[in-house]
Order: structure tokens, then sequence, then C-alpha cells
């Protein structure tokens, strides 16, 4: 058990708390892989990771699915007004895998306001998929309007600012184990 949040890892900069710690993330994430693989009984599946945030919640994710599925990920920048593109959001690495006919899976590690989610679940509808859902990590539960609610909610989170097990600020503090509160 981590006594402080102090470490090497941290360059010793003292994070706040930690919010969730490893052995509490693997249980519920162990859970999650149980809920999606009774979810999906037939058809492809293809696991789509929104880079760099899921990047370690999807791969200890998809390693407690049983069942066949897929790997792709996908890379986001958001547009400034100024600029034409498909509901503000644009792709700056497209899946290779063929979106039709086969239930989606948007990897997320936290919503925040949705926006992000809200332009990604248009864009994506119009591939043709069989089915759309999402699987956040964390909900922070204050956005306004969510095109699609996630169907898998790892946890409800704290409205602060969270870092760690992939979250980033700066992009730091990606690599920590745990899930810690910034602020
Ligand atoms: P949204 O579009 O406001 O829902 O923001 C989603 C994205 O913002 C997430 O995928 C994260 O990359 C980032 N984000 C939002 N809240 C946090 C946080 O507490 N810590 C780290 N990143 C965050």
């Amino acid at each position: 058990m981590l006594s402080g949040t102090a470490s090497p890892k941290t360059g010793g900069t003292e994070l706040k708390r930690i919010v969730f710690d490893e052995e509490t993330i693997a249980r519920r994430v162990r859970e999650l892989g149980q809920e999606i693989t009774t979810r999906y009984s037939d058809g492809e599946l293809l696991v789509l990771g929104l880079l760099k945030g899921s990047f370690i919640f999807l791969s200890d994710l998809v390693r407690r699915i049983d069942r066949p599925l897929q790997v792709d990920f996908l890379v986001a920048a958001s547009y400034g007004a100024e600029t034409v593109s498909s509901g503000n959001v644009r792709l700056l690495y497209d899946p290779e895998t063929e979106l039709a006919g086969k239930h989606i899976l948007l990897v997320e590690d936290i919503v925040d306001t949705g926006r992000t989610l809200n332009r990604l679940v248009s864009l994506l509808k119009e591939r043709g998929p069989r089915s759309l859902e999402i699987c956040a990590l964390l909900h922070k539960h204050i956005a306004e309007h969510l095109a699609l609610e996630p169907a898998f909610i790892g946890f409800d989170a704290p409205k602060a600012f969270l870092v760690g097990y992939g979250l980033d600020h700066a992009q730091n503090f990606r690599h920590l184990p745990y899930i810690a509160s910034l602020t």
C-alpha cells in the first residue's frame, strides 16, 4: 500500500490524494471485462481506444474480455472555430479497420464536459457500425448533454483534476499505476 504520493515516479511532486488505488482499479477493470463479455454475445467486436488517455485502461481491459475482438485506436484533435471540420473534431489517426457492421466499443479515459464524445459519436455513427457503445473509466457527471451515455463506467469521478493510469497533466503522470487528484 502506498503511504504517500511523492515518489520517484512523480519526480517528488506531492499529489493531493490517491482517489483509486491499484487494487481498486484492477478489481473494477475485471468486472467491466465481465460485463462487456456478457453484453456482446455475438457479432464482431472492435474495441476503439481514444488516445492518449485510454492506453493503459484499454490494455488492461481487453485482457479481461473473454471473446474474440479487434483493437484499434483513434486520435482526435479539436478544431478552432475558424476551421471547417466534421463536428469540429478532426481525426489525426483514423482507424484502418472497417467499422461497418461491427459492434464498436469506444474506450475513453474520462468524461468531463462530454464535448469530445459528442463529436466522436456522430462521426462514428456515419461509418455504419452494427452498434456503438462507450466504455469510460471515469465519469464526472457534469456534462449537460451527452449524445450517448456510456454503457460501461469504471468509476464516478470527483470533480477534481485527476492524473495517473493514463491521465495526464501537461503530458506528465500518465505512468502512475493509481489515479490521484492533482488539486
Ligand atoms: P471532455 O471533452 O470535456 O469530456 O474531455 C475529455 C478529455 O479531457 C479526456 O479524454 C481527457 O483527456 C481530458 N480530461 C478531462 N478531465 C480530465 C482530468 O481530470 N484529468 C486529466 N484529463 C482530463
